[in-house]
């Protein structure tokens, strides 16, 4: 099998399946390799410096496949190591290959969402941490305010299936009511985490319909259409046999099961050892 010139997704764990969902019924002509680093999952209360090193491992991991594009399916990881990766790795030791995330293509649109101008965020402590929505939204619309809520255990209960069942609600309920207690005005929430979209039916339920619920799969699809327009030269060095494999530094039996929850549909993973 042609495993080269792949676009390498990755993400902590399954939450990056909701973006690979999306990206690969835009682009189904490419080859994809998807890396979940589940063992060491969750990253989002983890610092900045141990989402670097983990997430630079995968990232230089998935070029060792053959990947010249990356797309870090995290938001996690896209505010604790996104940039220190393009600026201080890239160019010295892979000028060739991109890396791409998740948090530029959203705050790029997410203001087209909301009438009010007042938007809350939901993600992990370390993207909240990072304030990196507030930074980028600013960039696109100055004249937004943005709420911040973290969400400590969303993650856990979606990595461990546990919120579909009732007494998940809690937290649920806990997290959004913090967030709307913080503005009445808030008309959009963005859901800044690749796990959340598995809320969404529960989260819809328990919001006022005049709140927009904007998950990123499809905003993160479409930019990376757009950016593979912009760059022809990337476009034609990737292979088109619409090949996709799974990866996963946990137990492949649980990934696969989980995975097809995320993906919506069968997932074979193969097991990677990582040693930082
Ligand atoms: N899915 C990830 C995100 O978008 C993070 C989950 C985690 O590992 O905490 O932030």
């Amino acid at each position: 099998m042609n495993i080269s010139q792949s676009i390498g997704i990755f993400d902590s764990g399954f939450g990056g399946l909701t973006v690979f969902k999306s990206i690969a019924q835009k682009l189904p002509q490419y080859n994809y390799i998807y890396l979940g680093d589940n063992s060491r999952a969750p990253y989002g209360d983890r610092s900045f410096e141990t989402v670097y090193r983990y997430t630079l491992e995968c990232v230089e991991w998935l070029f060792g496949q053959g990947c010249p594009l990356v797309i870090l399916a995290c938001n996690t990881a896209s505010a604790k190591a996104l940039r220190s990766i393009q600026q201080k790795v890239l160019p010295f030791k892979y000028p060739d290959r991109r890396v791409l995330g998740v948090i530029r293509p959203t705050a790029e649109v997410v203001g087209n969402y909301s009438n009010s101008r007042t938007i809350g965020v939901m993600g992990t402590r370390g993207t909240v941490k990072s304030e990196s929505y507030l930074i980028e939204v600013a960039k696109f619309f100055p004249e937004i305010k943005v709420l911040q809520q973290s969400c400590p255990l969303w993650v856990p209960l979606i990595e461990n299936n546990e919120h579909i069942h009732e007494g998940a609600d809690y937290f649920l309920k806990k997290y959004l009511g913090q967030l709307l207690a913080k503005d009445d005005a808030i008309d959009c929430i963005l859901l800044a985490c690749t796990h959340y979209p598995l809320l969404i039916p529960k989260l819809r339920a328990l919001l006022p319909e005049k709140v927009a619920l904007l998950g990123q799969g499809e905003i993160v699809a479409d930019s990376l259409v757009d950016y593979l327009e912009r760059h022809p030269e990337m476009k034609d060095r990737l292979a088109r046999d619409r090949e996709m494999r799974f990866f996963t530094s946990g137990d492949t039996s649980v990934f696969d099961q989980q995975a097809s929850i995320f993906f919506g549909a069968e997932v074979a993973s193969q097991h990677i050892e990582l040693c930082v």
